[in-house]
């Protein structure tokens, strides 16, 4: 799977993300060990705490169709920013040595890193 087609995925849900108290769209595209691509975009709500995360909802709808396991995340964020700490503990729940790619709204690649580089002595499941 390249990752230009992941980064594509991801570029095209930009136009479903809810965002409209923040107006600050964001996307994302995880790629399974399956091969499948689940995306994900933020969806806001009035009361505003209750927003969720562009990979957080990438990721719900990976584990609701029977993934366990991810290689692979897309984050288009404006300016090409990192997932934020919720999200990256979400992510690690799965899949702790995840590569991450950090995407500019232009469709840009800013920066590669890892969710362990992003998550340094995680606690997960190994730690109950
Ligand atoms: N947001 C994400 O979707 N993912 C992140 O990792 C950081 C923030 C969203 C939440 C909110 O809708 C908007 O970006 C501004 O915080």
């Amino acid at each position: 799977m390249s990752d230009q087609l992941l980064i594509e995925e991801a570029m095209a849900a930009r136009s479903a993300c809810y965002c409209p108290y923040s107006s600050f769209p964001v996307s994302a595209a995880l790629l399974a060990d399956s091969g499948k691509i689940y995306t994900g975009v933020n969806v806001e709500n009035a009361s505003y705490g209750l927003t969720i995360c562009a990979e957080r909802v990438a990721v719900g709808s990976a584990i609701a169709a029977g993934e366990r396991e991810f290689k692979k995340l897309v984050v288009v964020v404006r300016g090409g920013g990192s997932p934020c700490g919720a999200c990256r503990q979400v992510l690690n729940e799965f899949s702790p040595e995840l590569s991450i790619i950090m995407v500019d709204e232009l469709g840009k690649v800013r920066s590669h890193t890892t969710l362990s580089k992003l998550l340094p002595q995680a606690f997960g499941p190994q730690s109950l």
